[in-house]
């Protein structure tokens, strides 16, 4: 299984972001939300893995602005925090929105962190869009990419990693070919093949659910 993106996906990825940040600025809609507020409730879901009294590393991937480490901030969590992103521009774009924010442009696999080298690893959003290649796969493939992406964030963390996916037992999202979506119980069997206590949620927002996993 190839876990990485090819030349054209990354541009395309790419190019994409450069005209959402320059038709919206550094709006919550640049990064396909469809508001501050939902993008807030997904953060707020993943942050119920972390520890509430205790200093811990986090890596988020998918980063987008970096709003996540603002946003844990002012629930008070204390955090060190690294951000990845695909987009250069997303990641020049961070260090304006949130200055002196660590972010690094690139996907997981290009970063390459070392086993364990994160207290927690957290994902928003970042695996939504069906990559090119999968569009032309067997079902079998379909979602590849996005496996590797959630085992290397296993891989790389200390204590858990939180991530959300498109659910596709969501009329609205099944019917997008643009959009990746998952099974939340097939995910969470995949996720059960290397991890140890996996759980998810869902019932937060209508067309997304939430993974837990524990070291
Ligand atoms: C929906 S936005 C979410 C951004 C951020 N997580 C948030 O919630 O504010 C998805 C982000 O993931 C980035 N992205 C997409 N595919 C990626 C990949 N394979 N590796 C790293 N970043 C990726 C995009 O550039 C974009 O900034």
């Amino acid at each position: 299984m190839s876990g990485f993106l090819s030349e054209k996906q990354r541009l395309r990825i790419q190019t994409r972001h450069k005209s959402s940040i320059e038709y919206y600025g550094y709006q919550p809609q640049a990064l396909y939300w469809s508001s501050q507020e939902i993008q807030f409730i997904r953060f707020k879901k993943l942050s119920e893995i972390l520890p509430r009294n205790q200093a811990c590393s986090i890596l988020d991937v998918g980063c987008g602005f970096g709003d996540l480490k603002a946003y844990l901030q002012q629930q008070g969590f204390d955090i060190d925090y690294t951000g990845i992103d695909l987009s250069e521009d997303m990641v020049r774009s961070a260090g304006f929105k949130h200055p002196g924010i660590h972010v690094k442009q690139g996907d997981l696999f290009d970063f390459n962190p070392a086993e364990k080298q994160f207290d927690f690893v957290l994902l928003s959003g970042a695996l939504n869009e069906v990559v090119e290649t999968e569009l032309e796969g067997t079902a079998e493939q379909k979602g590849r990419y996005a496996k590797a992406v959630i085992r290397k964030m296993y891989d790389t963390c200390k204590q858990g990693v939180a991530f959300n996916l498109l659910d596709n037992r969501n009329a609205w999202v099944a019917s997008r070919p643009d959009l990746q979506s998952f099974q939340p119980e097939a995910i969470a069997d995949y996720c059960q093949s290397f991890a140890h206590n996996v759980s998810w949620q869902d019932g937060y927002v209508d067309n997304d659910f939430t993974v837990f996993m524990y070291r």
